[in-house]
């Protein structure tokens, strides 16, 4: 069943989820879009070429711009390369991109599209959970540059986003199950009924092939985050306030994904990284026992890891002081007060800091845990 949530930002568009999207995708094309760029990387070449043809057949011109795969996509060289192709087939104000991948493809589409004429409409179709629940709605986009990941960006909404469930039939169990930290973490947030679902689902959620059962319960869930990211960047666009609680977990978490030189997947860092806030928020006298239990409990039934090596508070703290959402001295979190109430703790004392750190340091990795590293 296809399921619709609006994000209302100041030029409001509908995400949708469902499978057999891409006919529909085409059909609401903005009328005046005579050109249609496409941007992918190689795993979507069949899929681009399908979209060729949908394009082809709606009476548009389709153009398509195959960019390196993954992080590699995401650099100035990269989107020059873009901007070239715009320039040759003489792109113009009315004319849309397609940014069709994971979320490297859809921020490196994203900013392409804020960039060129100073913003041209752009049409997201994301083929990981990752870039469905989170990156490929909210507006931000961006390229990496040497200095760091995501420093060249800008805001920049897109006309609608499809999540074709069926491009997830391809997608590797472990890459399905770190973007699900992102949807457990819109659970911790705001949606519990996300939390009970994943308690419900986990082993199937995680297994290598889907059911058609468990498939309906990944579409729930994906719509039920987009809705939290939908709410929250309704409210606030520009990351300040309210938006600054979908970094649930990331302070700890790029920290992770920092020392360990991209090594980790962003969701078992971002898992890791809800445990320390939980265990932050329980020391800090804000988050019960049985809520950092809870942590423990869902994020392990789905596989993702909860602890992190015990040798590495130095590199970690650093990481965490140059963290962009750092403000001045003071080292900021998001904290439950309790499930599904999160407010933000601003320079914690530092014995909280290394106690937390000891809590996901040396607790115990329940067996069976599927090393998404
Ligand atoms: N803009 C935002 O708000 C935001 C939020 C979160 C993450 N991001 C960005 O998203 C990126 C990570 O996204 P990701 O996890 O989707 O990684 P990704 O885009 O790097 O994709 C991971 C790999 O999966 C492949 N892939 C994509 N879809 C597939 C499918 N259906 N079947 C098989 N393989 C497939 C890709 O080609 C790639 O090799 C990072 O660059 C991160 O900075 C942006």
């Amino acid at each position: 069943m296809t399921k619709q949530v609006e994000v209302r930002t100041a030029a409001p568009y509908t995400v949708t989820i469902g499978s057999g999207l891409l006919p529909a995708a085409v059909d609401a094309l903005p009328e005046a879009a005579v050109r249609v760029l496409v941007i992918h990387s190689a795993p979507m070449r069949e899929q681009a070429d399908r979209l060729r043809s949908l394009i082809e057949a709606s009476g548009r011109t389709p153009v398509l711009a195959e960019v390196p795969d993954a992080e590699a996509g995401k650099t100035a060289e990269v989107a020059s390369f873009c901007w070239q192709v715009l320039g040759k087939s003489e792109f113009t104000r009315t004319d849309v991109l397609i940014g069709l991948g994971g979320g490297a493809v859809t921020d490196l589409a994203g900013f392409v599209a804020a960039s060129w004429l100073r913003g041209v409409g752009v049409i997201h179709l994301p083929t990981t959970v990752l870039a469905m629940v989170d990156a490929a709605v909210g507006g931000k986009t961006g390229i990496n540059t040497g200095e760091g990941k995501n420093l060249v960006g800008a805001f920049h909404e897109p006309l609608a986003v499809w999540c074709d469930l069926d491009f997830l039939s391809t997608l590797p169990a472990n890459d399905r199950v770190a973007g699900l930290a992102e949807v457990v973490k819109g659970g911790f947030i705001r949606d519990q009924r996300i939390l009970e679902l994943v308690g419900e689902h986990a082993s199937a959620l995680r297994a290598e092939t889907l059911t058609e059962d468990a498939l309906a319960v990944l579409s729930e869930l994906i719509a039920r985050k987009v809705q939290v990211k939908a709410d929250v960047v309704g409210e606030d666009l520009k990351e300040s306030h309210l938006r600054e609680i979908l970094n649930y977990g990331h302070t700890f978490g790029h920290a992770i994904e920092y020392t360990e030189r991209y090594q980790w997947r962003h969701g078992a860092a971002v898992s890791v990284g809800m445990v320390f806030a939980a265990e932050l928020a329980h020391l800090a006298g804000r988050l019960d026992e049985s809520g950092v239990a809870l942590h423990r409990e869902l994020l392990t039934s789905l596989g993702l890891p909860t602890t992190y090596r015990s040798d590495k508070w130095d590199a970690l703290h650093t990481a965490m002081r140059r963290d962009k959402k750092t403000r001045g001295a003071l080292l900021r979190f998001v904290v439950l007060q309790g499930i599904g109430n999160p407010v933000r703790l601003e320079g914690p004392d530092p014995a909280l800091l290394t106690g937390a750190y000891d809590a996901v340091s040396k607790a115990p990795e329940p067996g069976g845990a599927v090393a998404l590293g």
